[in-house]
């Protein structure tokens, strides 16, 4: 079935407004780096001899351009590096150093003439993955955008080489996204998508020399912005394929219920790096964050994309308290109104048990008000015509729809 609408979400409001940064030129390009993203960047480099020490330096000026993007600091971005060769040395903590000058003089000392002696004869990138994933471990922290592996590499690992992949997922199942520069003719796009984070569009890229990987630094620092910004804020490419793969009649809805719980758990290890996805309005006396997504699809769809998307459900409105929040500011002026759509769904619904509304976010009865005609409409959406009132509908109507994520 051919998807061709786009999702749009609605994303204004008092909190994501403070948040939201306008995209910075880097050079004269644009790069859609935010200044409050808190990424966990750790730099993965490859000091093999074949590298050679001149060539190593280039790298250095590389990574420093890149670390040059971000704001750093605990609350804000933090920088690792891994070197390896013959083994794999942990040269800098995320936690080493909390300002940026500080962490860009130390990586400059790698281009010092006694690094030279570090460069040594085998490609062990197995190793090097192995002490980033100590790296990540011995910094932890909840509240990052994402957690991210840049492997500089110009040859295929040839020690400890059955252990690239399985160390690379390791990492990948710790939901460090891992994109991968391969330098020069030894190192090929297949090796590398071994490693990489997948779609490999966005994680995996060559380039024929080191003078070309510096020309492509821009380039290279956009995708990287923009790969944390994906994570953030899924795209509508994503939702559509989506929908794609899993569009179900809404007889299947009961069983979607449970495949929802299941979405949760495997989104888990993607959404839980930051308690509200940065696209969310977050709310600290409900322990939950909300969203309306201003895209018209069925109650099962919706309950389906809240899960797909963000690791959240329909929003579960349990008390007249939340009710009210949600009708009012911060909401108010998120372009809810100007979205032209004026029904949304929320979880409610009967369809375990006609007669009995339940809200299939938490599993909770519901205790409030909902109008509307209990033979036809199984499903709630909020009534933008009257004030947000919640009202049952027919499940299979298209409706917007608001999801939220507990935390
Ligand atoms: C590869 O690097 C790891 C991490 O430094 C090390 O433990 C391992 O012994 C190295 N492998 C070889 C064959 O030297
Ligand atoms: C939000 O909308 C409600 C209903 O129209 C209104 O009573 C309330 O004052 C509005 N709040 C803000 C902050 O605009």
């Amino acid at each position: 079935m051919r998807m061709s609408w786009v999702l749009t979400v609605v994303l204004f409001s008092a909190s994501a407004l403070a948040k939201k940064t306008e995209p910075r030129s880097v050079k004269g390009e644009l790069v859609i780096c935010s200044e409050n993203d808190a990424v966990d960047l750790v730099f993965l480099l490859d000091a093999s001899k074949s590298v050679g020490f001149k060539n190593y330096g280039r790298v250095v000026g590389f990574v420093q351009d890149f670390v040059n993007v971000y704001e750093i600091g605990p609350g804000h971005t933090r920088i690792g590096l891994v070197y390896f060769s013959v083994k794999a040395t942990k040269y800098m903590g995320l936690a080493d150093f909390a300002d940026k000058q500080a962490i860009l003089d130390h990586i400059g000392l790698m281009s010092e003439k006694t690094f030279k002696n570090e460069l040594g004869g085998r490609t062990n990138t197995s190793g090097g993955l192995a002490v980033v994933h100590s790296v990540f471990h011995a910094s932890p922290r909840t509240e990052t955008d994402a957690k991210m592996v840049i492997l500089i590499s110009d040859g295929k690992p040839n020690s400890d080489k059955e252990l690239t992949v399985p160390n690379a997922d390791k990492l990948k199942a710790d939901g460090i996204q891992i994109m991968t520069i391969g330098v020069g003719n030894s190192i090929r796009r297949d090796n590398l998508e071994l490693i990489a984070s997948e779609p490999f569009d966005s994680y995996v890229f060559t380039t024929k020399n080191f003078n070309d990987l510096i020309s492509k630094t821009q380039e290279l620092i956009a995708t990287a912005c923009k790969n944390v910004e994906y994570l953030k804020c899924p795209p509508h490419e994503r939702s559509m394929q989506i929908l794609a793969e899993q569009h179900a009649a809404i007889d299947e809805a009961i069983a979607d219920l449970q495949n929802a719980k299941d979405l949760l758990w495997e989104l888990d290890h993607r959404c839980n790096v930051n308690p509200c996805p940065s696209c969310f309005v977050r709310n600290d006396d409900f322990k939950s964050c909300y969203i309306f997504v201003a895209e018209t699809v069925s109650w099962a769809d919706a309950d389906r994309l809240c899960a797909r998307l963000y690791g959240a459900r329909l929003a579960s409105l349990n008390s007249a308290e939340e009710f009210n929040y949600i009708k009012g500011e911060p909401f108010n002026d998120s372009g809810v109104a100007s979205s032209g759509i004026d029904k949304w769904w929320i979880s409610g619904n009967d369809l375990m048990e006609r007669g009995t509304l339940m809200w299939a976010g938490d599993g909770h009865s519901v205790k409030v008000d909902v109008t509307g005609d209990p033979d036809t409409g199984r499903c709630v959406f909020l009534d933008g015509a009257h004030n947000l009132r919640m009202t049952r509908g027919a499940c299979g109507v298209a409706h917007g729809f608001v999801c939220e994520r507990g935390f």
